[in-house]
């Protein structure tokens, strides 16, 4: 298991997984540019997102939270591209979804309904969690009574919505993962540009470097990362 905070380790993975990347940029500019399809991450959090995949190479994602599918897909790329895993996604209403057929083959399964009711649809283990639902604190109340005891120690958690900048998120769901860290001692990770501005400029450098394509997205990057303690 490797630690998924520190800017060093996501600059290596950059590096590491450049072509890689560059190409899952340029399809997903795609899925993106499709009107049904709004972007669901911000340019950073996706990469990063993407790369941790790459990585850690999880055999079981889940998804709590799918739209149109632009999140999904950055998913599904990583695991294409490990050439191993599958992604389990849930949404509260069916709704087209722009996730490529390519992407999903044989590796994704998506439920519909409220997942408070559908919690044994969740893998027996879960490889690397991504959250983005409902942004409200009896939500969050919710997954960290009874998703989070599930997960074994050391798995990845990916939490959306977290720094976006108006204190109100941050009361919300948002204040209710930071506080339920907080309380466990547990560091988390962020790319939010108004928390780590020279973390930021540090990577926007590096993607150019590397020729990574143009931000997308407002740039904003609430998303943290921690792993289960
Ligand atoms: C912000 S969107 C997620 C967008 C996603 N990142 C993407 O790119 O497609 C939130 C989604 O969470 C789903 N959701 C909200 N509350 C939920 C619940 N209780 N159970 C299942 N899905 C839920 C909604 O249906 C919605 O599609």
């Amino acid at each position: 298991m490797i630690s998924i905070g520190g800017v060093d380790l996501v600059a290596g993975l950059y590096r590491r997984y450049a072509a890689d990347l560059v190409e899952v940029v340029e399809r997903q500019r795609a899925v993106t540019t499709d009107a049904r399809c709004r972007p669901g991450l911000d340019d950073l959090e996706a990469e990063i997102t993407y790369l941790l995949l790459r990585q850690l190479r999880p055999e079981h994602v889940v998804e709590i939270g799918t739209s149109a599918g632009r999140t999904t897909s950055w998913l599904l790329s990583a695991l294409r591209d490990n050439g191993s895993g599958r992604l389990v996604s849930f949404r509260r209403a069916p709704r087209p979804s722009n996730v490529p057929d390519e992407l999903a083959a044989d590796r994704w399964t998506v439920y519909t309904g409220d997942v408070r009711a559908r919690i044994e649809a969740l893998p027996e283990t879960t490889d690397y969690l991504l959250l983005d639902a409902a942004h409200t604190a009896r939500f969050g109340r919710w997954y960290v009574r009874t998703v989070f005891p599930r997960l074994a120690s050391g798995t990845p958690v990916g939490v959306h919505e977290v720094y976006r900048g108006r204190s109100a998120w941050v009361r919300r769901e948002g204040g209710v993962v930071l506080d339920w860290l907080a309380e466990r001692d547990v560091p988390h990770f962020t790319v939010a540009r108004r928390r780590v501005p020279q973390i930021v400029a540090a990577l926007t450098d590096l993607r150019r470097e590397l020729g990574v394509g143009d931000a997308r997205g407002p740039g904003t990057n609430p998303m943290i990362w921690f792993e289960m303690p």
